[in-house]
């Protein structure tokens, strides 16, 4: 299926917020048996921010999304829509969107959380992009935040290495001309969901002194399982975008990939055919903060001018659920 056609909604403007803490290897030493070493030859990742315990997803959300609305000159008040992708809501009654919305003041919004793990952004995309064309909203505001200190489990080495803290957002509006959403592609698989998730502390396990003491209200992951899959899913996700918005790997300016562990961005590069000058990397920064990672590194890339307005950018994402997806945006 090709998608060439007009764009229907664009991204008009990005912000983004990190916390100022920063937690190196070294210091991750002193928690668990790792070395510095190992974590930046087996993920590259060398330090990552951690929130403060009373900096919570909905407050860097709204932060990042404060900077993208600055930038798109609109107000709280003209926002239709908030779009809000986290693991790691501030509580799960009622949603972290609802929180962000009261921040914001943006009292004419219809606003929701969804849960697709790492491709959040991605997907908060394609939902803008179908809110807008389908005429429900005309100012869209997605974020993707995420407190990942807050379930990754401080005594597991296989998994509080890799994460981080932090949030993104977007402005998306309708399209006015050929810049734009080009292509999109998502999917899922629910039957590998064990591989990478939170067993405990949900309405099938509730959570309670049983669950404390197994520590089933931590992230788990698989981790050589979910690095196949997940190389093999963003391959096959960058093709199909690509395929569906009529371009080659030649004509993408920048690939914006999830950051997860940069061997698997780049098996995801070399596969797309894309050299590592024109992959956009921030894993070394800021490890893994999930669903908030592509838009924070798409922020950071227009303020370094690595997008410039007619950019054609290809971001593709991989994350729990399994949920993988990829869009090939003109900016
Ligand atoms: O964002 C959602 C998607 N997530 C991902 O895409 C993450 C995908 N997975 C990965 O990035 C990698 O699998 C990891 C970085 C998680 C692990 O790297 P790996 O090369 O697959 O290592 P491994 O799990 O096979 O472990 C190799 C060894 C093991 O020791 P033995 O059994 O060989 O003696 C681990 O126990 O490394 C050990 N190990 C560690 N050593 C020092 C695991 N974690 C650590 C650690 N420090 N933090």
């Amino acid at each position: 299926m090709i998608q060439s056609r007009l764009p229907r909604a664009r991204v008009v403007s990005t912000g983004r917020f990190n916390p100022p803490r920063i937690v190196t290897n070294h210091e991750l030493e002193s928690l668990v048996d790792t070395n510095d070493e190992w974590i930046r030859t087996r993920t590259g990742i060398r330090e990552r921010r951690i929130a403060d315990k009373d900096v919570h997803a909905a407050d860097m959300a709204a932060a990042a999304g404060r900077i993208a609305m600055e930038r798109a000159g609109i107000t709280a008040e003209g926002l239709d829509m908030i779009l809000l992708s986290t693991a790691t809501p501030d509580r799960l009654l009622p949603s972290t969107a609802c929180d962000v919305q009261a921040l914001l003041g943006a009292r004419n919004a219809a606003a929701y959380d969804y849960a697709t793990a790492c491709s959040g952004f991605l997907y908060g995309l394609s939902m803008a992009e179908a809110h807008i064309a389908s005429g429900q909203a005309e100012t869209v505001l997605v974020c993707a935040t995420e407190k990942m200190s807050s379930i990754v489990d401080w005594t597991d080495r296989t998994t509080c290495v890799l994460f981080g803290d932090g949030a993104g957002a977007a402005v998306v509006q309708k399209a006015t001309d050929e810049r734009g959403i080009m292509s999109t592609f998502m999917k899922s698989d629910g039957t590998l969901a064990e591989l990478l998730w939170r067993p405990g502390g949900g309405s099938r396990i509730p959570l309670d002194i049983a669950v404390l003491d197994e520590r089933s209200h931590y992230v788990k992951m698989a981790g050589p399982e979910v690095f196949k899959s997940a190389v093999r899913a963003m391959c096959e996700a960058a093709e199909t975008a690509m395929a569906r918005a009529g371009v080659t790997s030649d004509d993408i300016d920048l690939l914006v990939p999830h950051q997860a562990n940069i061997r698997i961005i780049e098996a995801t590069a070399k596969y797309a055919r894309m050299p590592m000058e024109k992959v956009y990397v921030n894993v070394d920064r800021f490890g893994n903060m999930s669903s908030a990672s592509i838009p924070v590194a798409l922020d950071e890339a227009c303020e370094l001018g690595r997008i410039q307005p007619g950019s054609l950018v290809l971001m593709v994402a991989f994350g729990a659920g399994f949920t993988w997806a990829a869009n090939v945006v003109r900016f």
